[in-house]
């Protein structure tokens, strides 16, 4: 059998690594977005216009409905893999303890009963961030449960848990 060809790629409330992740995604030419609440709103802040991906026929999945509607997809053979990139500390946390409670937290969970592979591209993961705010450059400095988090991920069956663009960039070239 001939492995899906499309990538299913969900972006949560990160600014940081949105940049990054965003161009990652244009360049690839097989990606069907998935937004949490969040994610829609902090690509917004970022000035990303939904329309422009829309019209160049990306297809854009937001968080809409309780029951995570979009999930089926997975079990239709559709997807070769799941990416979550950014992924906030929030999508971290709760993907750790098996929360699956929507759109992307579901679609991971789902992804992981399909056995389909995930990437997650974990942002809060160094002792000290700079980060673009949407009028500045801050600096954060994640606190234990974010390391924790990210390293407890880390130990889970067919998921690729990177901490850098490079790893990314790889982890995305290995399933391809
Ligand atoms: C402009 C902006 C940037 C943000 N950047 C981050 C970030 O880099 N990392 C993070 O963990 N949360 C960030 N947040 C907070 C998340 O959006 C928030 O925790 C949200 O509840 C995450 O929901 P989600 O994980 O379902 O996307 C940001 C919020 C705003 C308004």
């Amino acid at each position: 059998m001939t492995k899906p060809e499309r990538i299913a790629w969900g972006i949560t409330g990160s600014g940081h690594y949105l940049k990054e992740s965003m161009q990652i995604i244009d360049k690839l030419s097989n990606v069907d977005l998935f937004l949490s609440k969040a994610g829609e709103e902090v690509l917004k802040w970022y000035d990303y216009d939904l329309k422009e991906y829309k019209n160049k026929g990306v297809k854009i999945f937001k968080d809409v409905t309780a029951s995570s509607a979009p999930v089926s997809m997975l079990y239709d053979g559709v997807y070769r893999c799941l990416i979550v990139s950014p992924a906030t500390s929030n999508t971290v946390a709760q993907m750790a303890f098996g929360f699956s409670d929507n759109l992307i937290t579901n679609m991971f969970a789902q992804a992981g009963k399909c056995r389909i592979p995930s990437i997650v591209f974990a942002c809060d993961t160094e002792p000290t961030v700079i980060t673009q705010a949407p009028k500045k450059m801050v600096t954060l400095y994640p606190r234990k449960i974010e390391l924790d988090n990210f390293k407890k991920l880390k130990s889970f069956d067919d998921v690729s848990v990177v901490d850098n663009v490079d790893d990314l960039k790889k982890a995305i070239e290995k399933i391809k």
